[in-house]
């Protein structure tokens, strides 16, 4: 396939939706899964009573591939994501998308969108985001008989301000995202549907993004808007065991790479007043990377734990951010096969 080069400015990129070439679909109808088809419209026609519009029957993933200073193109946990899927799918009586239709979807949207991924010199990588939703009608609460799987990608830049730069954040009291027997560990729409309002007071109060502590007691953190919470200190790196947080698999491959660089490994909760005591902490993420952690108000408690007191990202944040971003792009090893290059 002769594909013509993009001429777009690839370094100031955004985190934002643009359209691609083209994307891939399957559909689950009869008890199976259909053969791969590949489209070039961004649109979909769906009937009015399908689960995901009325019920919230829907889930997504989120990926990157990133290009190196060889040339090819290596995503990112694929397998890892493919998994959590299959987790959310469970979560809301949707079948499993078996691993192999996942990977195949994924490494074919990028092979023929391959002009989009962006070049090793900027930084920035293609965004892919799989989509399965409840394609069939019901009125009555039901999981429905017909789906719909699709996989579409976009280059993207930073999702946080300044990329790898030390951002405030806000304890958000008020609204919760998801309750400790709820869906938070789940990816499903229900859950960022429910973010938006906390979200947004966040950004009208002039910070980078909102923080939850759980829902119950309102004691603990859980995690950073759509990223999750590290501390660290005492050589260790510390991060919350929640019911009601999202399984992020940066933050398993932080935990991996902390213990590798001879740190130890907590997963437990953490107290909010603990955040007093932490030398560095960061948000982390497919789409933030690693945000490392300025301060963290509560408002309401009239209280600011300022974590980076100069205001910069710490050393051990910015040894597992160049880290995993050289495994990402192919300039480390890849020890433990987290990376699949596209053929
Ligand atoms: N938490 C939430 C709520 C998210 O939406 C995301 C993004 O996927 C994460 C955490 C980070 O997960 P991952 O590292 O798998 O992208
Ligand atoms: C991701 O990091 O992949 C996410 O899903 C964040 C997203 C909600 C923008």
């Amino acid at each position: 396939m002769i594909m013509k080069e993009l001429n777009l400015d690839w370094s100031n990129l955004s985190f934002g939706y643009m359209k691609a070439d083209y994307n891939v679909r399957c559909y689950y109808r009869n008890g199976e899964w259909s053969e791969v088809e590949v489209s070039d419209s961004e649109h979909i026609t769906l009937h009015m009573a399908a689960t995901c519009l009325h019920y919230g029957q829907e889930a997504f993933e989120g990926l990157k591939a990133f290009r190196g200073k060889d040339g090819k193109v290596r995503i990112f946990r694929l397998e890892a994501n493919a998994e959590r899927l299959q987790s959310t799918c469970d979560g809301i009586m949707m079948p499993q998308l078996p691993t192999e239709k996942f990977r195949e979807m994924v490494t074919k949207v990028v092979k023929m969108n391959e002009r989009f991924v962006p070049p090793y010199e900027s930084g920035a990588s293609l965004y892919i985001r799989p989509l399965l939703i409840g394609t069939g009608a019901q009125v009555g609460v039901h999981p429905a008989d017909e789906y719909l799987f699709m996989v579409f990608v976009m280059p993207v830049g930073p999702y946080f301000k300044g990329g790898f730069a030390a951002n405030p954040y806000v304890v958000i009291r008020q609204y919760d995202r998801s309750a400790p027997l709820g869906t938070g560990i789940y990816k499903v729409g229900g859950n960022y549907a429910a973010s938006m309002k906390a979200n947004k007071l966040a950004h009208d109060l002039g910070y980078s993004c909102e923080f939850y502590l759980d829902a119950k007691e309102k004691k603990y953190i859980d995690e950073c808007g759509a990223a999750n919470f590290f501390g660290i200190k005492d050589n260790t790196y510390v991060t919350p065991k929640s019911t009601s947080i999202l399984p992020s698999i940066t933050n398993k491959s932080l935990m991996q790479l902390a213990e590798d660089m001879g740190m130890k490994v907590e997963r437990r909760q953490i107290p909010i007043e603990e955040l007093d005591t932490f030398e560095e902490a960061g948000a982390c993420g497919t789409a933030a990377v690693i945000s490392p952690i300025e301060r963290i108000d509560d408002l309401e408690m009239k209280r600011s734990y300022v974590i980076a007191k100069d205001g910069k990202p710490g050393p051990i944040c910015r040894k597992l951010y160049d880290t995993l971003r050289g495994i990402q792009y192919g300039d480390i090893e890849d020890r433990y096969g987290w990376v699949t290059i596209v053929e």
